[in-house]
């Protein structure tokens, strides 16, 4: 069965989507079969993979396959995202549009929490790793998300909102599994990725050097070398890169797009998929 990784914090903007689909292209680099599963009804992730709802040539969303909620129904909706070659061969998607919005009226049904784990039981066996982006939300469609995950893996802006909203992302999963509220008694906190970094920032130097004490050295990202785990300060961070953009607005994944600097970019989203692959597999 695949790695489940719901990827969330309470603040929008943080980069979810960005880390949900540059990790997507690093891991289908390194070989790995990757499913993205969109719970966000912005449908940005769909989008950046090159497979947004074409409502000429309608395919399931993921708004069909919560409302269903049946056993094994997600393999249904399934399809190769956009990109070319090899990424088109690894990397498959669970689009979203905007009616995923519709699924939370059903939040108060019985069982609804676990309808998107229901219906992705037994149909990501055959990835590495299943990615699922959320919205900047801690309601239902993330509880989605949540219920159906094996880790949660907080995204954070390096400023006082974006690290706020890390901690309450943070904080839900821990309460959701000591009430058992998402019926996910296995779900675990991954750690923290921390994007759009600046260094010339003040606020961001400051939030930087409270990471460690605020999460804890081992829930962020390194290289996982000896000397990089004893030094938080040599934490794996990603930079504010106008490539990041790019590769969004042109929906190809960063390594593809010309110039040092995207490949700059691409080569840290592969330590950063290194990192995380060995910490959810070890
Ligand atoms: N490290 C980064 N450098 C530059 N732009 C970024 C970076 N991360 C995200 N962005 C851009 O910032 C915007 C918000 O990011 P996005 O991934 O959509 O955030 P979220 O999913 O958390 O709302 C998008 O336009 C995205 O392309
Ligand atoms: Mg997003």
């Amino acid at each position: 069965m695949a790695v489940r990784i719901a990827v969330g914090n309470h603040k929008g903007g943080s980069g979810k989507t960005a880390t949900t689909t540059l990790l997507a292209a690093a891991w289908a680099e390194q070989g790995k079969r990757v499913l993205v599963v969109d719970m966000d009804p912005q449908g940005n992730a769909s989008r950046r993979l090159g497979s947004a709802f074409d409502p000429n040539h309608p395919t399931l969303t993921t708004s069909e396959v919560v409302r269903s909620g049946e056993t094994g129904v997600a393999a249904q909706a399934i399809r190769p995202c956009g990109w070319p070659g090899q990424y088109g061969e690894l990397v498959h998607v669970i689009p979203a549009r905007f009616d995923l919005d519709n699924r939370l009226s059903e939040a108060g049904v019985v069982g609804a929490v676990l309808r998107l784990a229901n219906a992705l039981e037994g149909v990501d066996d055959d990835y590495d790793i299943t990615l699922l982006d959320s919205q900047p939300s801690m309601a239902h469609l993330t509880q989605l998300a949540l219920a159906a995950a094996h880790w949660a893996l907080a995204v954070a802006d390096p400023e006082y909102d974006g690290v706020d909203g890390a901690i309450r992302f943070r904080d839900f999963v821990r309460d959701a599994k000591t009430l058992r509220g998402l019926g996910n008694p296995d779900l675990r906190f991954l750690g923290v990725v921390v994007n759009r970094a600046d260094a010339r920032v003040g606020a961001h130097r400051y939030q930087l050097d409270q990471l460690p004490a605020t999460f804890g050295a081992d829930l962020l990202t390194t290289d996982s070398t000896p000397e990089t785990l004893a030094a938080p300060e040599l934490a794996l961070h990603i930079p504010e890169r106008a490539a990041i953009k790019d590769a969004a607005d042109t929906e190809i994944p960063v390594r593809l797009l010309p110039g040092a600097p995207a490949r700059l970019v691409a080569d840290l989203y592969t330590r950063l998929a290194l990192c995380l692959f060995a910490k959810v597999t070890r």
